[in-house]
């Protein structure tokens, strides 16, 4: 594990990337998965999971670290009409853990809920898992303890136009960074396609010494 995480990109996560999201949960280590799943759950298990969220209005966060999907939110409304209330849940890659992405990863989620006119926010988790009970404490959460789980409830203020201005700013950055990815990895491929691999194909003069 690093100590330092290169700075992340967090922006929404489009119904078309649910592989990247999927890829994403089957690289969480074993005890996150369970963790992030409440029970052991198997790798089918887990791609059916990936490939109905989207389908069933989540709205999903992301956070990219040098171009891959290293962690998560996904925030579910509960109730078609207004719903007042929703679940809200977060994976962290194992090597990414401990690195404040999931502090900001609820933060944002709060914004997106306040937004909505959603007030109340759910977030199961089990027992042991201390470190999304600190989290959760950190934005005020009431924490009702039962004996294996745990439900931290917290409170999402009235959306502002400031609030609102919040969201769309972070949505327009997160799209000028995805497009700086994309053409990032354009360029590594024109790269690829054009420079012979290896650096004796490079510097062929190295290559007969
Ligand atoms: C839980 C999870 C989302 C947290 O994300 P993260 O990026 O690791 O968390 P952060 O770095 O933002 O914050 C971790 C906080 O927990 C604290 N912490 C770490 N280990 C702890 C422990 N054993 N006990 C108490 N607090 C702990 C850290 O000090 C930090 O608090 P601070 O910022 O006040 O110092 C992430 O670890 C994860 O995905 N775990 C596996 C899946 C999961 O548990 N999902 C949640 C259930 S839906």
């Amino acid at each position: 594990m690093t100590d330092q995480v290169a700075p992340g990109i967090i922006r929404k996560l489009w119904a078309g990337e649910a592989e990247i999201f999927r890829d994403h949960l089957l690289r969480l280590d074993a005890d996150s998965r369970r963790f992030r799943f409440g029970s052991a759950v198997s790798d089918e298990f887990v791609a059916r999971y990936a490939a109905r969220a989207f389908r069933s209005g989540a709205i999903v966060h992301g956070c990219f670290v040098d171009g891959e999907l290293r962690a998560a939110a996904e925030l579910y409304p509960l109730g078609d009409v207004l719903p007042g209330e929703a679940e809200a849940a977060f994976s962290v890659e194992h090597a990414y853990q401990n690195h404040g992405l999931g502090t900001l990863l609820l933060e944002r989620v709060i914004l997106i809920a306040r937004n909505r006119g959603i007030r109340t926010l759910c977030l199961n988790c089990l027992a042991q898992n201390r470190r999304m009970q600190q989290i959760a404490r950190k934005f005020d959460a009431e924490l009702s303890f039962d004996s294996d789980e745990v439900v931290a409830s917290l409170n999402a203020p009235f959306p502002t136009a400031l609030s609102l201005a919040r969201e769309a700013a972070a949505d327009a950055q997160g799209m000028a960074g995805a497009v700086l990815q994309a053409q990032r990895l354009a360029t590594g491929r024109m790269f690829d396609l054009f420079l012979p691999a290896g650096p004796a194909a490079a510097a062929p003069e190295l290559a007969g010494s």
